[in-house]
């Protein structure tokens, strides 16, 4: 069973290993410490059986709502945290009433455009060369929140 909360200052250690053994390059320490304590953004954790198993970090800025962050332990992967963590964020950005969600993903990112595109996330364009180690193309996505078409959380 997958239960989610909002991560909090003693997930620090946790968030700040899994993503440095997921992404290159990762977010800083000092990136996730702001992240959890700023307000216009919301850090939540996913658990599975009691064990911190995912994170998701949701930013805003007026109504533009962006997923900075989002990753799942490789033991915990394919079992719908993901989703429950992509789900819970739209259901944020509707609760503040939030226009749109827009994220970036590497362009080879196929386990995560499929999530994204799962839970009506649409391609708007490429900006080139955005990532580094190694540089690669990004596809931005984004979700509309006005549109009840793509109110695919109960998926
Ligand atoms: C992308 C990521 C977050 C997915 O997390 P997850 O917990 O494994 O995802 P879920 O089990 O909830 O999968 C939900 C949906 O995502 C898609 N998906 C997830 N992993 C996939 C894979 N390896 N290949 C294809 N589709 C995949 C599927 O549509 C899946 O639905 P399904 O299981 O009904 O087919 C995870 O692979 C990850 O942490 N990757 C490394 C970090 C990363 O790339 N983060 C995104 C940065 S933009």
């Amino acid at each position: 069973m997958i239960e989610l909360r909002r991560a909090a200052e003693d997930d620090l250690d946790w968030l700040d290993g899994l993503g440095r053994s997921c992404f290159s390059p990762p977010w800083t320490r000092e990136s996730f410490a702001h992240a959890l304590s700023g307000a216009g953004s919301l850090v939540l954790a996913a658990l599975c059986g009691g064990e911190r198993a995912g994170y998701l970090v949701l930013s805003h800025v007026l109504d533009e709502g962006s997923v900075d962050s989002v990753c799942t332990g490789p033991e915990f992967r394919r079992r719908g945290v993901g989703a429950a963590l992509l789900r819970a964020a739209i259901e944020e950005g509707r609760r503040l009433s939030l226009a749109r969600i827009t994220l970036e993903v590497r362009k080879s990112n196929t386990a995560a455009i499929a999530l994204y595109e799962k839970y009506g996330f649409l391609s708007l364009g490429i900006r080139p060369g955005y990532y580094e180690r190694p540089r690669e193309d990004a596809v931005i996505m984004t979700l509309e929140l006005g549109d009840a078409e793509n109110d695919n959380t109960l998926c």
